[in-house]
Parts: structure tokens; C-alpha cells; sequence
């Protein structure tokens, strides 16, 4: 039997998925505002989290919406199929009780990226409705983030096996 508390599937055996959950105009990565965003697309992205997921060992799923309630979708469905999710949502960062909610519901490690250090920007990009429900927070790298958030995701999901595995053998 596969248990359903925090952590998804990562309490089996299974080959360990990761999400990847953008926000709105992240699809414009590339070409908007590269001053701040930089220059690679969410297609080069989704590509190296993929390769590096290959030498990690983990299977990366890609997601993106411009709109609210396709994320909120996104996240309900990732209940006890995901090991753990990567969101950068964006300008929802900033204003969505909706995700917020949906992230607590699911129980499913959360590790948030922002491309950009938010704090060094406008104060409406200060606050963020899920910096205090998420288990880590990593922002300013550019598209880097999402591969040192992978790097860390990994190192996430062994450490929960490690602990759910030892609690077995403990029964
Ligand atoms: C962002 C920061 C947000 O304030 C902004 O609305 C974005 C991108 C980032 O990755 O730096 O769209 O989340």
C-alpha cells in the first residue's frame, strides 16, 4: 500500500517525479524583458530540466498557464502522483489565495523559484502568498534556479524515502 501523507509517491519505489509549474508570461521567456528575465526560453528550460532529471534520476513533468484556475487545476491533479513541485507562478505569486490553497491541500513538497530576487525590485513583488506554506524558497539565479531547485528537489526526495523506509523497517 502506497501512503498518501506529505511527500506523494515518494513513500514507494517508484522512478521519482518532479512538476514544473510556470506561471503567467513565463512563456515569454526569452524575449520578455531579458534585462531582468534573461535570455533563454521556457523551451530551453523545460529541455536541460529534463536532461538534468535524466542524470538525476527523476522524471521532470513541464506545465505552464497564462491563466489561474489551469494552474489550480494542474496542482489538484498532482495529489499522490508527485514527489515534488517547482512553481514559479509568477505574477500570482503576488495575489493568488487560489494557488496558495491548492498547494496546501495536495501535500505535496513545494520548492518556489523566481527568476528574478524580488526584493530587489517594486515592493508589490515583495509579498508572496506561499513563501510561508513551501519547504524552500530560491530566487535571482535566472533560468539557473530551476536547475539548482531540481539539484535540491532530488536530494528532497531521497531524504524522504530515506526517513519513510527507515520507519518501516522501525514497524
Ligand atoms: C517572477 C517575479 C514576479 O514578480 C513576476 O511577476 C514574474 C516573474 C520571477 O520569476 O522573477 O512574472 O516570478
Amino acid at each position: 500500500m502506497t501512503t498518501q501523507a506529505k511527500g506523494g509517491r515518494a513513500h514507494n519505489d517508484s522512478v521519482p517525479t518532479v512538476l514544473v509549474i510556470n506561471g503567467p508570461n513565463l512563456n515569454l521567456l526569452g524575449t520578455r524583458e531579458p534585462e531582468i528575465y534573461g535570455h533563454t526560453t521556457l523551451e530551453d528550460i523545460n529541455r536541460q530540466l529534463i536532461a538534468l532529471g535524466t542524470e538525476l534520476g527523476i522524471r521532470v513533468e513541464s506545465f505552464q498557464s497564462n491563466s489561474e484556475g489551469a494552474l489550480v487545476d494542474r496542482i489538484q491533479q498532482a495529489r499522490g502522483i508527485i514527489d515534488l513541485i517547482i512553481i514559479n507562478p509568477a505574477a500570482y505569486t503576488h495575489t493568488s489565495i487560489a494557488i496558495r490553497d491548492a498547494l496546501i491541500a495536495i501535500e505535496v513538497p513545494v520548492i518556489e523559484v523566481h527568476l528574478s530576487n524580488v526584493y530587489k525590485r517594486e515592493p508589490f513583488r515583495h509579498h508572496s502568498t506561499i513563501a510561508d506554506i513551501v519547504d524552500a524558497r530560491l530566487m535571482g539565479f535566472g533560468a539557473e534556479g530551476y536547475l539548482l531547485a531540481l539539484r535540491a528537489a532530488a536530494r528532497m526526495i531521497e531524504t524522504q524515502r530515506e526517513k519513510h523506509r527507515g520507519t518501516k523497517e522501525a514497524r
